[in-house]
């Protein structure tokens, strides 16, 4: 079965405002792949999950047709008001049922949304909707994410697991598949040339804020707020203010880097 969070309009504004685009290793990885696998030019790419357009815009640099898939309304509309390219358009559509021809997709791409699909019949319409010799990348941030500013790195990447730790009380079941860095979507993929990453890093700049706003935007903090706002809303206040106390600084604009690990999965149709 398929599970639908992140469709509220509140939780679509924070995930655009907060969530990070595909880093530039990452990007380099599957721009790679493509070189070697494609011949023929890349016409269609579909990015499924697509929320607010996180990946999708990093794609339309890049190929002739993009094509932004989600089952939320309120994610596609905060992906249509961020961006418009003449080569880039959005709809809704659950990724289970893909409007698009047999055949007729040159890239499918998935980032960090497959582990919420129902994976058998997505892999299905995966299979179905690909061109022979047609691609797929598939990806998904892990949680191990770690946090440097000066020498206190350590320090702040200790507060930033505790207060995930807490937040994770109220994962959905299914974040299983990214704490087994996707291993059984990486079986479920039905093409026989395959592989998966899982040591991909990218350093991604962003501030005390932007951090405590990525917190905000995973989909346990969703549930904790509905369970115990008071609760909630009080951790977070309280993990920034632990943050600048271990900076040394009062702004929450103050710049840092995040560092995450990205497992990515690559695959290429039979002819
Ligand atoms: C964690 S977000 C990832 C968004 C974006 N790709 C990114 O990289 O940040 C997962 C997205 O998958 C979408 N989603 C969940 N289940 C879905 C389904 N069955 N079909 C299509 N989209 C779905 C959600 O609405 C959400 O926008």
């Amino acid at each position: 079965m398929a599970t639908q969070l992140f469709e509220g309009k509140g939780h679509a504004a924070v995930y655009q405002k907060y969530r990070f685009a595909p880093g530039e290793e990452l990007q380099q990885i599957i721009l790679s792949y493509l070189k070697e696998k494609r011949t023929n030019p890349i016409e269609l790419v579909v990015d499924v999950g697509c929320g607010s357009g996180q990946g999708t815009r990093f794609l339309a640099e890049h190929f002739k047709k993009v094509v932004g898939a989600d089952i939320s309304e309120a994610q596609i509309q905060e992906a249509r008001d961020a961006s418009s390219r003449p080569n880039l358009s959005y709809l809704v559509c659950p990724a289970e049922e893909l409007p698009f021809e047999d055949g007729s997709v040159d890239l499918l791409t998935s980032f960090t949304a497959v582990h919420w699909f129902d994976i058998e019949k997505f892999m299905k319409e995966v299979n179905r909707v690909v061109k022979p010799c047609g691609c797929v990348a598939i990806s998904t941030y892990t949680v191990d994410m770690s946090l440097h500013y000066g020498n206190c790195s350590e320090k702040l990447t200790q507060i930033f697991k505790e207060t995930r730790d807490l937040i994770f009380k109220y994962s959905h079941s299914r974040v299983k598949h990214v704490l087994e860095d996707y291993k059984e979507i990486f079986e479920a993929l039905p093409f026989q040339d395959k592989k998966r990453i899982t040591d991909i890093f990218d350093k991604i700049p962003m501030t005390v804020a932007g951090v405590v706003g990525y917190f905000e935007s995973v989909s346990p903090f969703q549930a904790y707020m509905k369970n115990e706002p008071e609760a909630a809303k009080t951790l977070l206040q309280e993990t920034e203010k632990r943050f600048l106390d271990a900076m040394g600084v009062s702004s929450r604009e103050t710049p840092l880097e995040f560092w995450v690990r990205h497992v990515c999965i690559l695959g290429c149709k039979g002819p």
